[in-house]
């Protein structure tokens, strides 16, 4: 199954950055040597077993928008799973950025019209504190773009996990059987009795599903009352985990080591993150100091089947 995302912005705003950061594994310092993309770059992601993220990274410059709004437009805003749209927060264009933005979801509506949509407030790093006040103002400037076309607003960064955060919450969007994968975890963090159980993508380390309702749900575990006392969970811990587990990754293959699994028993919780099937890994938080982690692998090992 092929999945069509657009990825789509005015030049320079940070699209193949951020392309290169969530599918290539490349640090961010790497992105200021990157290039102005020519045209359209057409990729094939093979995201989770049949699942096939086709993203197509449409260079930003003037000629090109005008060209993908007209003899182009067919070829692009059809067939289309999910357009995402970037805007650099300190953009001195704004006008024009939200003229070239209200064409394409002309476009998109007409080709198109059950793709979500996805709105990138990026560069979130550059802005002074108060961060969230920034985020309010042009969240509403793109509500009001948006017409009535129901938009998903992040602010996002290639230098922290907010990233991360979007680009979960896109993908989850296009897997088809996310509500019977978390169904599934459920029962398997129950039979380990973990706090949490998350599911991520190998190559990307997106969350996909987690034990919980939601990729971005903060609450415990249903049936972990005993956790009560403990801290709260931190309600970025998904996305600092994919920033950090894709650092780590890069770090190993500059000495040339591949990462395989991680195990951490610490004071007051044990992790394990492991291979589940060919396209994820698994990590289990568990709370209770009497279960081995090697309890925990054979679960991973038993329930491979099942997630396949
Ligand atoms: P076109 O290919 O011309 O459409 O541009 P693009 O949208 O693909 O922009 P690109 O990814 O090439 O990024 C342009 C510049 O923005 C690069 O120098 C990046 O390092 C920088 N950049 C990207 N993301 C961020 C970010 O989150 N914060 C900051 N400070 N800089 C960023």
């Amino acid at each position: 199954m092929k999945r069509k995302v657009l990825l789509m912005g005015a030049s320079g705003s940070g699209k193949t950055s951020m392309r290169s950061l969530i599918f290539s594994n490349n640090p961010a310092s790497l992105t200021e040597r990157l290039g102005a993309t020519i045209d359209v770059e057409q990729n094939h992601v093979r995201f989770l077993g049949d699942l096939i993220l086709n993203l197509w990274d449409l260079g930003g410059q003037d000629s090109f928008m005008d060209s993908y709004l007209t003899t182009q437009r067919t070829t692009i805003f059809q067939q289309v799973g999910v357009m995402i749209y970037v805007f650099d927060v300190e953009t001195r264009e704004m006008g024009k950025d939200l003229e070239y933005f209200r064409d394409c979801m002309a476009s998109l509506k007409q080709y198109s019209p059950d793709a979500a949509v996805f709105l990138l407030i990026h560069k979130m790093d550059l802005v002074r504190e108060p961060r969230h006040l920034t985020f309010q103002k042009k969240k509403q400037e793109l509500e009001e773009a948006s017409g009535d076309t129901k938009v998903n607003i992040f602010g996002t960064s290639i230098y922290d996990e907010s990233l991360y955060k979007a680009w979960s919450n896109i993908v989850h969007t296009l897997i088809p059987n996310a509500t019977i994968l978390s169904k599934h975890l459920n029962t398997f963090a129950g039979a380990c009795n973990a706090t949490e159980v998350i599911l991520f993508e190998r190559t990307t380390f997106l969350v996909i599903a987690t034990s919980a309702s939601s990729p971005s749900s903060p609450s415990l575990t249903p049936g972990s009352e005993d956790n009560t006392e403990t801290e709260p969970l931190n309600p970025k811990r998904y996305e600092r985990t994919s920033e950090l587990i894709k650092a780590f990754k890069h770090s190993c293959s500059r000495v040339r080591e591949e990462f395989r699994s991680l195990e951490m028993e610490l004071y007051d919780f044990t992790a394990v993150l492991d291979e589940m099937t060919r396209n994820t890994y698994v990590l289990i938080i568990v709370h209770d100091p009497t279960i081995e982690t090697a309890a925990l692998k054979l679960n991973i090992r038993l329930a491979r089947s099942k997630f396949e």
